[in-house]
């Protein structure tokens, strides 16, 4: 496993980046493009190997699939072009892959296996193979459909009324994209809003979706027609730079094409509400995914409390916020986030067992975390746990470290930001 040596005692960042693109908005360009009709194309799209699994998956689902420089070129056939595959479909690292996947092909008469590594083997899958099972479809995994390897063989759908017990896209996400394809209305209720690239995508392709105080409905049987995609910069990949121009002395970076859709940008709240130089330079919000440019600049920052229907808007930036609060003047609490404990880690102990060995004053609660603010980082050797977001907070902590920093398990990065250390080292002055 590789061990990098991070950059450490850095004075100041400076510079502009463009923001590669969303890893959900990502997946569900590759799906989409799979299930309407016709040649849809996409920029920007981002080839960390989570989205390189979609790809993959829906190749061995018999899609043919373009990679240009420019863009990525799929050939759909409606859900009838999805062909019964004769190799295992391995998500890798990937839940988005795994949970919509599993919606689309609870609908398709045949036979597939579902597999993924290691962290995605420790990931619950009842919370969709359940409400799918529920429609219609014959589900069966390691205890019971909770686990992976997942086998599905799909066919006739029955339309659901589900209320999901946790706020998640990914299940939400599933059950429409199974909703699609079963005969008649389906109505999903959601706890709390959680991201909404899949409602908006079955607009763009010509698609009916209503949205309406939390009630989600969808019909089946409608015709998608191919789409161009043009996929805004990834919100949660900003996030890291957003934190580390608030907490490096003296720094100025403007982040151009940032994914601006409101169920996303829970961090802007936060920082705002913290104190941070944050400004919104640019806006774009008359495409069907809002976006636009931001700056940020070192800040002063004070401790908040984080919790409720806000979680969903910051679920995978907590990482990221936590090392920030790190810095604030004051005591930051993060609760209502249990949701962590689920995610390529568990979210909660690895952020706070690795700050810790940085130096930071950090306990783990029971649906999230206590950080004491104003804290100067030491150095270590630290992990990412083989989870990206980690990785990459780490190498942002380091930035404040008086000593040397090791991180262990560096490549996990690639998963949702390839090129990050490229961008990080350019800002280095
Ligand atoms: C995602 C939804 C979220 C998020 C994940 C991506 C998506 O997961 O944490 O990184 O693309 O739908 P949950 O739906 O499990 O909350």
């Amino acid at each position: 496993m590789a061990q990098l040596k991070l950059k450490t005692n850095i004075h100041k960042l400076f510079g502009e980046l463009n923001i590669p693109g969303d890893k959900s908005i990502s997946h569900r360009s590759v799906m989409f493009g799979s299930i309407a009709h016709g040649k849809t194309t996409v920029t920007n799209f981002l080839p960390g190997e989570d989205c390189l699994s979609t790809i993959s998956c829906f190749r061995k689902l018999g899609i043919k699939i373009e990679e240009t420089e420019e863009e990525l070129i799929i050939h759909g056939n409606g859900f009838d072009g999805l062909k019964e595959p004769n190799e295992i479909l391995d998500v890798g690292n990937s839940g988005t892959t795994i949970r919509l996947l599993l919606g689309i092909l609870a609908g398709r008469p045949f036979f597939s296996t579902l597999v993924g590594d290691r962290s995605i083997g420790k990931r619950p899958m009842t919370r969709v193979t359940e409400p799918l099972t529920k429609m219609g479809a014959a589900i069966d995994g390691r205890e019971h459909g909770l686990y992976t390897p997942i086998s599905i063989r799909g066919g006739k759908l029955n339309p659901i009324h589900y209320k999901l017990p946790v706020p998640s896209a990914q299940v939400k996400s599933a059950l429409i994209l199974a909703g699609l394809q079963a005969e008649g209305e389906s109505v999903i209720i959601e706890p709390a809003a959680a991201r909404d690239h899949t409602e908006r995508m079955i607009r763009m392709f010509g698609g009916e979706i209503h949205q309406e105080n939390g009630s989600i409905t969808v019909t089946g049987g409608q015709r998608l027609t191919a789409a161009h995609v043009p996929v805004p910069g990834d919100i949660s990949s900003a996030a890291f730079f957003l934190v580390a121009g608030a907490i490096v002395p003296d720094s100025e970076i403007v982040l151009k094409n940032v994914g601006l859709n409101p169920t996303r940008t829970g961090i802007i709240e936060v920082m705002k509400k913290m104190g941070a130089a944050i400004e919104l330079i640019s806006n774009q919000d008359d495409t069907f995914e809002p976006s636009g440019d931001i700056v940020i600049k070192t800040s002063k920052l004070t401790g908040t409390v984080i919790e409720g229907d806000l979680i969903p808007k910051l679920i995978d930036e907590i990482p990221i916020i936590a090392l920030l609060a790190t810095q604030a003047e004051g005591q930051t609490i993060i609760k209502d986030a249990e949701e962590l404990k689920v995610k390529e880690t568990n979210r909660i102990d690895t952020v706070v067992q690795e700050l810790k060995k940085l130096g930071a004053s950090i306990e783990a609660t029971e649906d999230g975390m206590i950080i004491n603010g104003n804290s100067q980082l030491t150095g270590g050797t630290v992990s990412s746990h083989g989870d990206h977001r980690i990785g990459m907070m780490l190498s942002i902590a380091a930035l404040l470290c008086k000593h040397d920093v090791f991180l262990e398990d560096a490549e996990a990065i690639s998963v949702s930001y390839p090129n990050f250390f490229t961008h990080l080292n350019s800002l280095i002055q």
